[in-house]
């Protein structure tokens, strides 16, 4: 057999599957069903300090090539999620990594002084997608107020690996993850829906209930890898931060690709809706393909994409 565990921000994951935010609920469905055996680790959907109820339907539509969601952070608030489904979570057989989300500083910090307060959670994942109050921007496009976010953020987690959580960026190399390595991220996750959109050409309507989405799934995984292995190669290998390799993994090939262009994880959103079942199906292919690499780890994988 060979070995396919891995660490991620101080954490130890038997398999470097992750179940992606917001497409595993709390990660309490997916057990219910039996449907965690081939994941090392679970992201909850990401919790704001207040319920949100997300966006009017349609939130979600298939496109040719994944779908299209815009759910709007749909979750039950901080609150909620410490009196009534922590105590699932933390019993979950595999470790879950709370992500959360909020639209300023002040109340990031709270939900993640909350979570650093849970000793069952090890590890936080930082969705810096959302737009901040202020302005209206994205946290994640602001790089100054990324930094901001980030370094308040290091400093709650004092115990807690602090995992931040990119969106696709073009820019080379990408500033944000180097931000997010500055500020001190332990680790990266790479990356987040990509802005879209999609018409219904017969009533001329957006196909969401809004005006646009995050499309995700095979369409985009071209798009993460790319931006896997240039953060790998330019920013995080160098610093020994490991990443989360996300976008469009449906077969064991996405995700051998992930960790030859600089993953050490691979997450798994688009695929579970498709079949839940799939993480053992692509753990089992990755088993035989570092075998057939002639390794005795996975690890000896990450990165090792030959030169042109
Ligand atoms: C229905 C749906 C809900 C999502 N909710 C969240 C969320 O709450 N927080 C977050 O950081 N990402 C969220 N994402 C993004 C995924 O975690 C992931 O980054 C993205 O879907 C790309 O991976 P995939 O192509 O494997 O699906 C969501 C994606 C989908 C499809």
């Amino acid at each position: 057999m060979v070995e396919l565990s891995t660490e991620i921000a101080g954490l130890s994951i038997d398999s470097p599957l992750i179940a992606a935010a917001g497409t595993a609920g709390y990660g309490t469905e997916l057990a219910s069903v039996d449907c965690l055996r081939g994941l090392g680790a679970v992201m909850t959907k990401s919790i704001t300090l207040e319920p949100r109820g997300g966006n009017p339907p349609m939130r979600v539509v298939d496109l040719e090539a994944g779908m299209l969601n815009a759910v709007g952070l749909a979750n039950v608030g901080l609150d909620a999620f410490v009196t009534d489904v922590a105590m699932h979570v933390r019993d979950l057989p595999i470790p879950a990594i709370p992500s959360i989300a909020g639209e300023s500083i002040n109340e990031y910090e709270q939900v993640a002084a909350a979570m650093q307060a849970m000793a069952f959670v090890k590890a936080v994942e930082v969705n810096v997608s959302c737009p901040n109050t202020d302005d209206g921007r994205a946290f994640s496009e602001s790089p100054e107020q990324l930094r901001t976010l980030l370094v308040d953020l290091r400093r709650v987690f004092k115990r807690v690996g602090m995992i931040v959580k990119l969106p696709l960026d073009f820019a080379h190399p990408s500033v944000a993850a180097e931000v997010a390595i500055e500020s001190g991220a332990d680790a990266l996750t790479l990356i987040n829906t990509v802005p879209a959109m999609s018409i219904d050409v017969k009533s001329r309507k957006s196909r969401l209930g809004r005006w646009s989405g995050g499309a995700s799934g095979p369409g985009i995984h071209p798009l993460a890898v790319r931006m896997v292995a240039d953060v790998y190669r330019d920013i995080a290998g160098p610093a020994g931060v490991p990443i989360i390799g996300l976008g469009g993994v449906m077969r064991w090939q996405d995700a051998a690709e992930f960790i030859l262009a600089g993953a050490s994880a691979v997450g798994l959103g688009t695929a579970l809706f498709v079949d839940p079942r799939r993480p053992r199906k692509i753990l089992r292919g990755l088993q035989k393909w570092v075998r057939g690499q002639g390794c005795q780890s996975i690890e000896e994988l990450v990165g090792a994409i030959e030169p042109c």
